[in-house]
């Protein structure tokens, strides 16, 4: 396939904060490992030939755990911005020298699919602009796209008001892009590739189209997503390496190096990461994914949770549809529901 790719990692992630407020978005763990981490290497096994991380927020975050990009399996490299330049204005401050089709994506959506498919698909109908679509029961908060039979773009409206759009067909956050394509986007101020662009390059008769992804996909970015993203990993509509690779008991993915107490009740399915603990009396599950080192106390009950590295849930806490940040804790005898607790200060950021 042999092309390059642009990564957007600079946004803000605020419907995350706090838990995002040190990290970038794109390094939020799925299953205990940044999503930017599985996507990278997901982009090197299809042959992605160099991704362009585009920077804003924190970059340091993604740059120390990314580094080269070595470890992963395809060159990396950064480009920082100067000023707030927007969607449109990263992607042409990244792109800058490719010089050839490449791809690019928003890095705060989870998701698996056939990138050669995409690219053949934009190649084939000789298209400037390339947009990966997903169909969803409800579009709001998204880009809705309008296309023809042919698959031509004929409408992109950036989250429009209910009803302005009659289409099921929601931008997925991922581009094939010609380098021509960037002469519409204005140089040295922010532009929005939504918003100023696309209609930019549909005003001038410009042949964008767009196709539909088969895989896995789903944003990240709130509470909901966040957490509805672990239950599809759990229940096998993710597939992801490890919970196909790992022996499960009974849906119960336990790791060599957790400790669970012989008093305690899983209650499937439930993710056990590496040196995670869960003492005696407490009930963990279902849709519970224990990141690193995590720790639940004794008669704790948790369900719908996702807990990062090194977070703790306190002896009698009750917690359900909650993400607990890096080391956070939730004192004994609290009752957190719908909850994203804040990592701790002397994690934040790393
Ligand atoms: N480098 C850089 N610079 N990246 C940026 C900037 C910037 O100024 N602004 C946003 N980004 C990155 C974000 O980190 C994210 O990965 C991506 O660009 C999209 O920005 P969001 O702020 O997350 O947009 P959204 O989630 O509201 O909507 C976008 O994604 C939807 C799919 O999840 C749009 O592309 C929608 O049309 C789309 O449906
Ligand atoms: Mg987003």
């Amino acid at each position: 396939m042999q092309v390059k790719a642009v990564l957007l990692a600079g946004g803000l992630g605020t419907r995350l904060h706090p838990l995002t407020e040190h990290l970038p978005k794109p390094m939020v763990p799925v299953l205990g490992r940044p999503w930017l981490e599985r996507l990278l290497e997901d982009l090197a096994k299809q042959r992605v030939t160099e991704a362009v991380c585009a920077l804003r927020h924190e970059p340091e975050a993604i740059m120390d755990r990314i580094g080269d990009g070595e470890s992963l399996g395809l060159p990396v490299r950064y480009r920082i911005e100067p000023a707030p330049l927007g969607t449109g204005g990263a992607i042409r401050y990244a792109a800058q020298g490719i010089g050839e089709t490449f791809l690019v994506f928003n890095a705060d959506v989870a998701h698996q699919f056939d990138l050669k498919k995409l690219v053949d698909f934009h190649r084939e109908r000789r298209a400037l602009v390339t947009i990966g679509l997903v169909a969803l029961e409800d579009v709001s908060g998204y880009g809705v796209v309008e296309r023809d039979d042919a698959g031509r773009v004929l409408r992109f409206v950036e989250k429009p008001e209910p009803g302005e759009v009659r289409s099921p067909f929601v931008n997925a956050g991922v581009y094939v892009f010609e380098p021509a394509a960037l002469e519409y986007i204005p140089e040295g101020r922010e532009v929005s590739v939504e918003r100023e662009t696309f209609p930019a390059l549909l005003a001038a008769g410009e042949p964008v189209y767009a196709t539909v992804l088969d895989g896995y996909w789903s944003d990240l970015g709130t509470r909901e997503r966040y957490l509805r993203v672990h239950r599809d990993i759990l229940a096998g509509r993710w597939p992801l390496p490890e919970v196909g690779l790992q022996p499960a008991r009974d849906r119960v993915w336990q790791d060599p190096s957790a400790r669970v107490h012989p008093e305690a009740e899983l209650v499937p399915p439930v993710w056990l990461g590496p040196r995670s603990v869960v003492e005696s009396g407490a009930v963990v599950g279902p849709w519970v994914v224990l990141g690193p080192g995590s720790r639940i106390g004794a008669g704790a009950r948790v369900q719908d949770a996702v807990l990062w590295e090194g977070a703790r849930v306190g002896p009698g806490a009750q917690l359900e549809s909650s993400v607990l940040g890096r080391g956070a804790s939730v004192p004994g005898g609290v009752r957190c529901w719908e909850c994203l607790v804040a990592p701790s200060p002397a994690t934040a950021g790393r």
